[in-house]
């Protein structure tokens, strides 16, 4: 089924513990190509990205299964002559794939991977520092060629922290001739459970955690066993939810000391927020309180992935909040939808919409158009008197596991798949 009902209003109460990070696992699952060996990755979301990204590397011929805890993924036996053909196809995530492709097979064919909703997502910096490394690129009729004779360690500095521009460079270093030096790297802790993942494999990689990382090349990488850290974005959403709906809720596993930005937002916003080994717990006023501003950033700052719900949470302050969109180029189409429910937003420019806080918003049918804005509706429906009907829910699917699970384990009268 494609859409979720919400009975709203109620504030949500409760613990939930939160899932595997999803844009964590992709990465670590590209980079499974990279040994020549079997690992076991505990706590891997079952998301429907990451259902895309194991029918990818079966596809390549990796042998991937389930297992109770985790998943199996057996690299032994990828047959680089099948790299020539389409090898990758769809889902932008798979973008990772290319440095991983390129650093075991030394070539790669996938479909150039295009914008989406929230932005035209370009990629020119992943193809300016792998070329660097010596990588050669054609395209042709949408397909993009990817081919290095002697993939070689190099010194590059990336002119804005991409996350997944430092993710493809760390993953074609580690097999390359030599060492590579990444200035400019991007600090979003996925990165480092992707370096703390090879570096289990064998790899040598120094800074973790730093923007400036030193990768040593030439190493032969084996398998091994990994857990993938708890979602921060999926944390911060339940997070925002009981701000918004003026709840108390425990987060178990939440990854606070990687939520320092989320969690002082919630504090600006009247919660009440104690932090532990085991997760966080935060109780929120009635009505969140407006601050006057809410801008993202690269890591640590407030991360673009949050500021839909943010902004949902927002709908409901006493007073007025500014935000700031810095990262992509398109990510308020939300706003049409919250003002359905009554939401009162002014897109002031392209990067920036003003809130002028209401009371009470009211249920009616929305649609999801992207992963964390159709989060964020779910997030306004629980926030609203009435019925709440969430259409497009196969976005949301691709980051949450089960948001319906999840919220009712909050109190929620939720219903959908
Ligand atoms: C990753 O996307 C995440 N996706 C995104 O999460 C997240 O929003 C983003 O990082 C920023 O934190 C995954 O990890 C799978 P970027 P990525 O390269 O790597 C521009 C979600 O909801 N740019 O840091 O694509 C780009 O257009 C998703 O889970 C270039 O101009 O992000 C954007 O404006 C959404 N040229 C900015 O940089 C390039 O070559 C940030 O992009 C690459 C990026």
């Amino acid at each position: 089924m494609d859409s979720i009902h919400i009975q709203g209003g109620i504030p949500l109460q409760g613990k939930v513990r939160v899932q595997g990070s999803k844009n964590a696992a992709l990465p670590i699952l590209a980079a499974t190509l990279l040994t020549g060996g079997s690992s076991f990755i505990k706590n891997c979301p079952r998301i429907t990205d990451v259902f895309a990204m194991i029918r990818l590397l079966k596809d390549i011929g990796c042998r991937v299964s389930w297992q109770e805890s985790g998943l199996h993924v057996d690299a032994s036996c990828v047959d680089c002559r099948e790299i020539g053909t389409e090898a990758v196809t769809g889902m932008r995530s798979s973008l990772c794939l290319l440095g991983a492709l390129v650093g075991r097979c030394g070539s790669v064919v996938m479909e150039h991977p295009g914008g989406c909703v929230i932005g035209e997502r370009p990629i020119d910096l992943h193809l300016e520092a792998l070329r660097q490394m010596g990588v050669q690129f054609r395209e042709e009729e949408g397909r993009l060629m990817a081919a290095a004779d002697r993939l070689c360690g190099a010194k590059i500095r990336l002119p804005f922290p991409s996350v997944g521009a430092t993710e493809n460079v760390i993953l074609a270093a580690v097999l390359a001739e030599g060492d590579t030096i990444l200035e400019g790297a991007a600090l979003e802790p996925e990165i480092g459970a992707l370096c703390r993942y090879l570096k289990g494999c064998g790899a040598g990689i120094e800074g973790i955690g730093t923007g400036r990382l030193l990768i040593q090349g030439g190493r032969k990488l084996s398998g091994a066993d990994f857990t993938v850290p708890a979602d921060r974005i999926v944390a911060g959403t339940y997070l925002l939810g009981c701000v918004g709906t003026g709840g108390s809720v425990f987060l178990e596993d939440a990854p606070w000391e990687e939520m320092k930005s989320v969690l002082e937002l919630a504090e600006h916003m009247g919660g009440k927020i104690c932090t532990s080994g085991e997760g966080v717990y935060v109780q929120a006023p009635r009505r969140p309180r407006a601050v006057e501003c809410i801008r993202t950033e690269t890591y640590p700052g407030f991360p673009t992935d949050l500021q839909s719900v943010a902004l949902a949470a927002a709908v409901r302050a006493d007073g007025d909040v500014m935000i700031r969109e810095t990262i992509f180029e398109n990510r308020f189409r939300v706003v049409e939808e919250l003002r359905r429910m009554g939401a009162q937003i002014q897109v002031q420019s392209p990067d920036t919409v003003l809130v002028r806080g209401v009371d009470g918003i009211c249920g009616v049918p929305v649609e999801a158009r992207e992963l964390r804005g159709g989060a964020a509706l779910v997030v306004a429906g629980l926030m609203a008197r009435g019925e709440t009907t969430v259409t497009g829910c196969r976005y949301i699917y691709r980051g949450y596991e089960n948001i319906c699970r999840d919220f009712r384990e909050l109190g929620a009268r939720v219903t959908g798949a």
